[in-house]
């Protein structure tokens, strides 16, 4: 067992570093071992950091942009004493390799179109080495801009949270999904450091248990009062008055409001509607896609069939049964009550409010 510990300063000691850039080495938290194990995996190769985003040791779309910038370094690191001109070539096809690890984060995309933007700015590199120093340059920063990130969502979401409220959230849009104090947990996090008191209802997440796994591990480490609920609980949780707010994270929001997030955000935002309890959808700029008018636009990422099958190691279904295992749902806008971005707290009309902040 082994843990990096948080050089982000504001994340509470206790919760383990998502990842770690450290004498041109990437390490990642394995997440698929929480909450049983701690692991910490350097990754030694483009293929390890690619199959590490694909299998989930590192996920959540902010936390899976920073790696995937980092993880282009990983990729370039042999190139540093070949030609400018076969280096710039390799970028962009091992950029296109790890973009493919998974479809749906925008933020993926996003961080390895900036490093490539900003090689494009490198116009008079005198050579390889130069074009990889100004790769990790930018990704650190990318790093560095995703805790600040997180700080600001959490300044303006955190007045939603009022002492002895109850907030509902799904899946892990925590410190776990990104490198700092997390998208959905921000505005949590920062009411338990003025000591407001509050509950919070953790849906365990089917199929991989994000919710059971990751929120529940990080919010209690952090001494936040947390309770667990299987998915189909959220309906009675509400209905008994026990729900205030949801707070959800996205992995992409289209211009018009519409977002992508965990596979049952749908659901909980029905519920939330059918109960009159406001929903808020935490996200950063960097996963605005504002070049995608609505929902419909936004790939949905199919998972394999076992993921269902089975319940951790047991097999939980009759071989060989149809199966469908779409990781992400999609929420029309006209369900959110309002978008906790670092710049502000965005309300309807989004199409326009998204856009004036943002554009
Ligand atoms: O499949 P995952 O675990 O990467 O899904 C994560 C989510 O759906 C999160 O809610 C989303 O990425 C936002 S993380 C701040």
């Amino acid at each position: 067992m082994s843990g990096m510990p948080n050089a982000a300063t504001s994340v509470p000691n206790a919760i383990p570093a998502t990842l770690e850039w450290r004498d041109d080495t990437l390490y990642l938290l394995d997440q698929t071992r929480l909450p049983l194990e701690i692991v910490v995996e350097r990754q030694a190769c483009v293929e390890q950091v690619w199959k590490s985003i694909r299998e989930l040791k590192v996920r959540g779309a902010p936390a899976i942009g920073v790696a995937g910038a980092y993880g282009l370094c990983v990729a370039m690191q042999d190139s540093r004493t070949e030609s400018v001109e076969s280096f710039r070539a390799r970028l962009a096809e091992r950029a296109a390799y790890l973009a493919s690890a998974r479809p749906t984060a925008v933020n993926l995309q996003w961080a390895l179109e900036r490093l490539h933007a900003r090689l494009a700015r490198q116009e008079d590199a005198a050579d390889a080495a130069a074009l990889y120093d100004a790769l990790v340059d930018e990704a650190t920063r990318i790093h560095a801009e995703d805790q600040a990130l997180c700080e600001g969502i959490g300044r303006h979401g955190v007045a939603l949270i009022r002492p002895g409220c109850g907030v509902l959230t799904h899946c892990n849009a925590g410190a776990l999904a990104t490198t700092g104090i997390g998208t959905a947990t921000a505005p949590m996090y920062l009411a338990h450091r003025c000591g407001t008191r509050f509950r919070v209802y953790a849906d365990e997440t089917r199929p991989l248990l994000q919710g059971a796994r990751l929120t529940a591990f990080e919010l209690q480490r952090a001494g936040i009062d947390v309770t667990l609920l299987t998915d189909n609980m959220a309906a009675a949780t509400m209905q008994r008055g026990l729900v205030d707010l949801v707070i959800v994270g996205t992995d992409r929001v289209a211009a018009n409001g519409d977002f992508a997030n965990k596979i049952g955000t749908l659901g909980v935002a029905i519920l939330a509607k059918h109960f009159g309890i406001p929903l808020y959808v935490a996200c950063p700029s960097s996963t605005l896609d504002l070049a995608t008018r609505a929902g419909e636009g936004i790939v949905i990422e199919e998972r394999a069939s076992d993921e269902v099958t089975s319940f951790g190691a047991r097999r939980t279904a009759p071989e060989g049964v149809a199966v469908r295992n779409p990781a992400f749902d999609i929420t029309p806008h006209a369900l959110v009550a309002g978008f906790i971005t670092e710049r502000g707290l965005v309300g309807p009309p989004f199409e326009h409010n998204l856009a004036s902040l943002f554009s």
